[in-house]
């Protein structure tokens, strides 16, 4: 099978990491030709050292530039509670010992897309900072995307507040911008994403591994279920996986297009994604494809079997 181009924007963060741990270990089906770093989840330097940290950890010599420090517009914040005060849970790793590229994301991604002979997929799962940016400065990256598989927004609610799901809600203006690029988007949004993830039993095992990728995800996990945000201390979700999940086993989802449009407002709708359910519209393919449904087992199967695969390649 033809390996797919891609390039993993995010904000490492505990299922950021996990999901850079499934695409190391489907590297046989992926060309990671970079990862991006945005700020969101923790401060742009430490969600930059935790890439940096990982792929190092993973004896990867993967390219990782470094992204935008705050949003388009609105105020930079956080996720301590939920990430932990350095990103990773705290859990430490060594130092790394791979090189920041010198280029900024922007650039980065850019030249990246523009050099690809093959079209590339983006993968951004953060706030979409450093997309929006792109394809407002560099619109000639736009005929080179292939897909991208975003994982944000929601059409059931959010977590950040009751309407917005963190990732939008960080830098909406910029979700806006992408959303209405009318480049082709799968959107993984909290509707799906809180049904794709890994039970307490799991989580615990994985902690106990001897493994290197197991033992560092699982120790990772262990720190979602101090907080209370894991549905009744059982089933911790682990976002990021599922927009490249999807990309290797679209099978395992239900999906529809629709319209989606980013509420810029600033009152308690700020980054609600407010999609057209309306069973009766129809939209072309032209609209984003949002993801309606998931078979939980079996993406549950899937991430265990790839992460104790990768305790026997890094
Ligand atoms: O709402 C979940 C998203 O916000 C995930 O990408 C998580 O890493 C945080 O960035
Ligand atoms: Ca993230």
């Amino acid at each position: 099978m033809k390996k797919r181009n891609i390039i993993i924007d995010c904000d490492p963060g505990i299922d950021d990491i996990v999901a850079l741990s499934f695409a190391i270990a489907n590297e046989d089906k992926f060309n990671i030709l970079g990862i991006t770093t945005v700020a969101g989840n923790q401060t742009i330097d430490k969600v930059t050292s935790n890439a940096l940290k990982v792929m190092s950890y993973y004896n990867r010599n993967i390219e990782i530039a470094k992204g935008q420090e705050k949003p388009l517009l609105r105020e930079k914040s956080a996720a301590s509670n939920v990430h932990g005060e350095n990103g990773m849970g705290d859990y430490q790793l060594p130092e790394a010992k791979l090189e920041l590229s010198s280029q900024n994301a922007i650039s980065f991604l850019r030249d990246k897309i523009m050099s690809s002979e093959e079209k590339v997929t983006l993968v951004p799962v953060g706030p979409l900072t450093n997309i929006a940016l792109l394809i407002k400065v560099f619109p000639e990256v736009m005929e080179n995307i292939e897909l991208v598989s975003i994982m944000g927004g929601s059409i059931s609610g959010g977590n950040r507040t009751s309407c917005a799901e963190f990732n939008v809600w960080a830098d909406p203006e910029a979700a806006k911008i992408v959303f209405d690029s009318k480049l082709p988007l799968v959107m993984s949004g909290l509707n799906v994403t809180h049904s794709t993830g890994l039970y307490k039993e799991d989580v615990e095992k994985l902690a106990k591994s001897t493994g290197k990728a197991t033992e560092l995800c699982g120790k990772m996990l262990e720190y979602y279920f101090k907080g209370d945000h894991v549905k009744e201390g059982r089933f911790t979700p682990i976002h990021d996986a599922c927009a490249l999940m999807y990309l290797i086993y679209p099978e395992l989802f239900k999906f529809r297009h629709m319209k989606v449009d980013v509420d810029c407002s600033d009152g308690i709708s700020r980054g609600n994604t407010i999609a057209d359910v309306r069973e009766w519209i129809k939209y072309d393919n032209t609209y984003p494809k949002v993801l309606v449904d998931v078979d939980l087992e079996k993406f549950r199967e899937i991430l265990l079997n790839d992460l104790y695969k990768l305790d026997e390649m890094v």
